[in-house]
């Protein structure tokens, strides 16, 4: 993410209008939007929260990388803000006959698109669309190569921010594969903002990211050093798509013994310390499957808290497209 593009994420107003990554975002509109959030929520089995924000408006939502929760989440909160949704099938688009991102991009321009939900194995492509579509045009970055997931990152803030507000005394430890990890580059930005306390990266050497790329975090390589009195442990998933080779790769078993997030290796951590996971999990890889399904998990909010973030980005985008 270049300066430039850090910019080009607001309006001339100092208004968000695109959202590419959490870089250039401060603590105070990150606060907003977390709170924005909070009240899109309701209580399980009550009626979703809806809103009008977004009446009359299209958004399309343009996955060129598989996805479950990110897209599904773009879709329902759209329809729940009242926009029309428009979700690409790109596997049946005429991108497979050739057609680049920018014409795809202009012809649902042509179609009245006003927001457009990106993601794509491709470094900088969000910011490459949002330099290219028309001025009234939105682009959100639904997941960025290794580079950015800024709504997962604004997902774990809250669901962080839900355990313990204290952000300055508490330690956070993300484990897995750090090195190909989108996720732990936008929960980084955005922990090291809200001035988190500490940041542990644990990662087998293999997988370890260049500490340049996550400045004030700590680089470690065991869980014993890791997980210590943590308050909270996020386990990743190896990203195989992005490794092209696996030598040094623990096999899954010593990955397991390692590096698992498990009932036993959380017991370094404070007693109290919540258990998270971006999804999709490899049950028995990255994390033990009674410990997902287990009282210290917050998997499942995440998820929830996921619907109720991308509701409170596209609310106020939609606010920003009403007072232009
Ligand atoms: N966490 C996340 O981005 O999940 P999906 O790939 O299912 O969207």
């Amino acid at each position: 993410m270049e300066q430039d593009d850090t910019k080009l994420q607001f309006d001339p107003k100092g208004k968000l209008r695109h959202l590419l990554s959490l870089k250039g975002l401060d603590a105070a509109l990150l606060t907003e939007l977390l709170d924005d959030a909070e009240t899109f929520l309701t209580a399980p089995g009550a009626l979703a929260a809806r809103h009008g924000s977004l009446a009359g408006r299209t958004i399309g939502n343009l996955f060129f990388e598989p996805s479950t929760r990110t897209r599904a989440s773009f879709d329902l909160a759209g329809r729940r803000l009242g926009a029309d949704v428009l979700n690409l099938d790109v596997n049946t688009s005429s991108r497979k006959k050739g057609e680049s991102i920018l014409d795809t991009i202009y012809t649902l321009e042509a179609m009245q698109v006003d927001v457009m939900v990106v993601r794509d194995a491709g470094s900088g492509v969000p910011a490459y669309i949002a330099r290219h579509v028309k001025d009234h045009i939105c682009v959100l970055n639904a997941g960025e190569s290794d580079v950015s997931h800024p709504t997962q990152g604004l997902l774990d803030l809250l669901t962080i921010r839900q355990h313990n507000p204290d952000f300055k005394n508490l330690s956070v430890a993300i484990v897995g594969d750090i090195q190909h990890s989108r996720v732990a580059m936008s929960a980084s930005e955005a922990l090291q903002t809200m001035g988190i306390g500490e940041l542990r990266l644990i990662s087998p050497p293999a997988l370890a990211p260049d500490a340049d790329r996550f400045p004030g975090a700590r680089i470690i390589d065991n869980i014993i050093d890791g997980f210590k009195d943590a308050d909270v442990v996020m386990a990743l998933r190896i990203q195989r798509e992005r490794i092209g080779n696996l030598d040094g790769v623990p096999g899954i078993d010593e990955y397991f013994a390692n590096y698992g997030v498990s009932r036993e290796s959380m017991k370094l951590a404070k007693p109290d310390a919540i258990v998270m996971h971006p999804g999709p999990m490899n049950r028995g890889i990255e994390i033990e499957g009674a410990l997902a399904d287990g009282p210290s998990s917050v998997i499942t909010t995440q998820v929830t808290n996921g619907v109720a973030v991308r509701m409170a980005v596209l609310d106020r985008i939609g606010k920003m497209m009403s007072t232009r």
